[in-house]
């Protein structure tokens, strides 16, 4: 995938030190002007295994600039600014406004600046992330707008990430992202800022709707009146249900033919109440052990976030290359 994503001219987008070094492994000859760290309070080594490479770094607070100005000597950075507000389909994907951990607050720029001016580094770099799946296109407008006024203050910025964030409609019946009006809104403001390149980081518009996880149902079992469908794997496989209720489509591959049945929970295997991949699912009433379920639009956030708990093994991954 990411060998694809170079091919069509992308950067990347890293959050840590394992995520620069694979990177690196896959694409030897990647220039590191293509990839931007934006680390969240990593550790000291991060930021100097990063600066070494010469890639992109991204601060969101004067603390490591001052705890470690050594480090900052001389280079240049990347400022990510909370403009104070977060937007996504959950709260727990809004990455702005004073509950999140990301982003500098407007109020404290001025410190930020001073840090910046007493470690020798210089800004080059806007940068705003405020939350994923995200359908509105006037959102990238207000954050693109807000940036650049700031980046006049500044002086120094060469540059404008307005982040990611483009929503994807998971619900087949949903109208998908007008990239039409995401579009629309950039040139607005790129026409009255023409002086900044304007960077973009979409991560699940990407990728979303081209995976799919591929589940066998275990058993079929009622509890008071509640059938429920077991598969062999569950927020182990698949985490989103269970992080922030998200909805994904489950299709009975095997019984593509039978009428739609009685709303049933498909759960997984793990020893928690919230492995639930969806919940009440019309999925046909001859559902049975074997059957083969596919959940659908599992390519962003699905097998990275995989994990090991009650020590399932992680899902096996297969690249389809037509
Ligand atoms: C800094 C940053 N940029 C971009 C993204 C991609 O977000 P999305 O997949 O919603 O486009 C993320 C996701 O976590 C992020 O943290």
């Amino acid at each position: 995938m990411l060998q694809v994503l170079e091919a069509e001219g992308f950067g990347f987008e890293c959050v840590s030190q394992g995520e620069i070094e694979h990177l690196f492994r896959v694409l030897p000859k990647l220039a590191p002007d293509r990839v931007l760290f934006t680390p969240s309070f990593a550790p000291r080594g991060e930021y100097a295994t990063a600066l070494g490479k010469g890639v992109f770094v991204t601060i969101d607070s004067p603390v490591p600039l001052r705890q470690w100005p050594e480090l900052f000597k001389g280079r240049e950075i990347v400022l990510r600014v909370d403009p104070g507000f977060g937007q996504g389909h959950h709260e727990k994907v809004r990455t702005g406004g004073k509950g999140a951990k990301f982003g500098l607050a407007a109020e404290a720029l001025p410190d930020f600046l001073d840090a910046v001016r007493a470690s020798g580094a210089r800004i080059c770099g806007l940068h705003a992330h405020i939350g994923s799946g995200i359908h509105d296109a006037q959102h990238w407008h207000t954050v693109y707008a807000q940036l650049a006024a700031l980046a006049e203050d500044i002086g120094t910025i060469g540059f404008i990430d307005v982040g990611g964030g483009l929503g994807v409609a998971y619900d087949p019946d949903a109208d998908p992202f007008d990239i039409n009006a995401y579009a629309t809104a950039l040139a607005e403001v790129k026409a009255t800022y023409p002086q900044y390149a304007l960077w973009v980081e979409p991560g699940r518009y990407l990728v979303a709707e081209a995976g799919a996880l591929l589940l066998r149902v275990t058993q079929v079992a009622r509890k008071q009146g509640q059938r429920r469908i077991g598969a062999d794997g569950g927020m182990n496989a698949l985490m989103r249900p269970a992080l922030y209720n998200a909805w994904h489509e489950i299709v009975n591959l095997t019984r593509l033919a039978d009428a739609p049945g009685e709303p049933a929970e498909v759960v997984g295997p793990i020893c928690e109440t919230s492995d639930v991949i969806g919940r009440q699912r019309r999925l046909p009433d001859s559902t049975a052990e074997g059957d083969v379920l596919l959940v659908g639009h599992a390519g962003a956030y699905g097998a990275v976030m995989a994990n090991r708990y009650n020590l399932r093994e992680l899902p096996q991954e297969d690249v389809i290359d037509d």
